[in-house]
């Protein structure tokens, strides 16, 4: 960290976190994230009601953002804001407050892409030493809209070799939650489920298609009339075996996601790998991902738990690298739903 090195207030509210951080360089000196718990009761994200919680939590959340960076406004350099990909009633929250601020600051506006900053959060530096990932590798993102994998060349240049052709891996989780009963979103509890159940228990399948492609929605659907045919036997079932169902379908899920990356890593011929997104923070993803990269000769890398989910902080990582490059949006600038990399 330099005296030189940019302040930038990052803002993230793409999907159902209201995000705020504010950076020193790539050094994160607050991060505040609040989580939208009104989606629970409806088993995903209802987008009206996620705009609304945006416009009632994004004053506080830069506020204290500020407050806990120790930092004034007029000490910042730079906005950046999630542009997208995302729903777009949240993003025009998030982007009319950051252009505003902009625009009063007279300070430049950095757009960013969600899912470029969720690879990017393996650049937010907490010391020297830490080892971060060599250039070019390759990034399993997982998220709960995207599932990709990415060659990554340099923080601005980076392809898609590989994504799903439905649903999201975090979709996977959060659809088999809510068919097991549990509440929005499922990811996090099939994980603290499964950590005590039998992963060899249950079998199901997720489909092989052309290389480095997935599809989640088949195996979404085998665990719905697997469940509905136990059921009918025994309607105790899925309390009985909730740990076992978790912890099969989370191996199957994992397993596939891996296996995919795998072959992309050899055609790659990479020697550093990097794991991303919301569904980075489930346990079994973590550990199979680091014996793969150890067992391929790759140096793995996975992000800090709090820079996994949706945050700011990664927002701010990536706005640095564009301050860096001078690449600056213009006030006129639309959220982009549908952004691609
Ligand atoms: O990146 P993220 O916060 O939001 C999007 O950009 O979509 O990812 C959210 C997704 C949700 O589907 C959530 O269930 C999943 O990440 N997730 C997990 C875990 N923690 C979050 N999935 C499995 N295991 C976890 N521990
Ligand atoms: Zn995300």
């Amino acid at each position: 960290m330099t005296t030189r090195d940019p302040y930038i207030l990052a803002i993230e509210s793409s999907c159902d976190e209201t995000s705020a951080a504010v950076l020193h360089g790539q050094r994160v000196l607050s991060n505040v994230v609040s989580s939208q718990k009104i989606h629970e009761k409806f088993g995903g994200v209802v987008p009206e009601l996620a705009s609304r919680a945006h416009q009632a939590s994004i004053v506080p959340v830069v506020a204290q953002a500020l407050e806990e960076a120790e930092i004034t406004t007029a000490e910042l350099n730079a906005v950046a804001v999630t542009l997208g990909p995302g729903l777009m009633g949240a993003l025009l929250v998030g982007t009319s407050f950051a252009k505003s601020l902009s625009l009063s600051l007279d300070v430049p506006l950095i757009a960013v892409n969600h899912m470029n900053a969720h690879v990017l959060a393996h650049f937010i530096r907490k010391s020297e030493e830490q080892l971060i990932p060599e250039f070019p590798f390759l990034c399993l993102t997982v998220s709960g809209g995207h599932t990709q994998i990415v060659l990554v060349k340099s923080p601005l240049e980076m392809e898609v070799v590989g994504e799903t052709i439905d649903d999201a891996a975090g979709e996977a989780f959060d659809k088999a939650a809510k068919v097991l009963g549990l509440p929005y979103p499922g990811g996090p509890l099939i994980d603290k489920y499964a950590s005590e159940g039998d992963p060899n228990k249950y079998h199901f399948t997720a489909p092989r298609l052309e290389a480095l492609k997935y599809s989640f929605s088949g195996l979404k659907t085998s665990l719905l009339y697997f469940l509905k045919a136990e059921m009918i036997k025994d309607d105790q079932f899925i309390s009985r075996e909730l740990s076992n169902i978790c912890a099969s379908y989370q191996r199957t899920l994992v397993d596939y996601l891996l296996v995919n990356f795998e072959t992309a890593m050899t055609k790659y011929e990479i020697t550093n790998i990097c794991l991303a997104g919301g569904v980075s923070a489930n346990s079994l993803l973590r550990s199979k991902f680091m014996e793969l990269g150890n067992r391929m000769g790759c140096q793995p890398f996975i992000p800090a738990f709090e820079f996994c989910t949706d945050n700011a902080a990664m927002i701010g990582v990536a706005g640095y690298y564009k301050f860096l490059a001078r690449e600056f949006a213009d006030l006129d600038i639309a959220p982009k739903a549908n952004w691609q990399i």
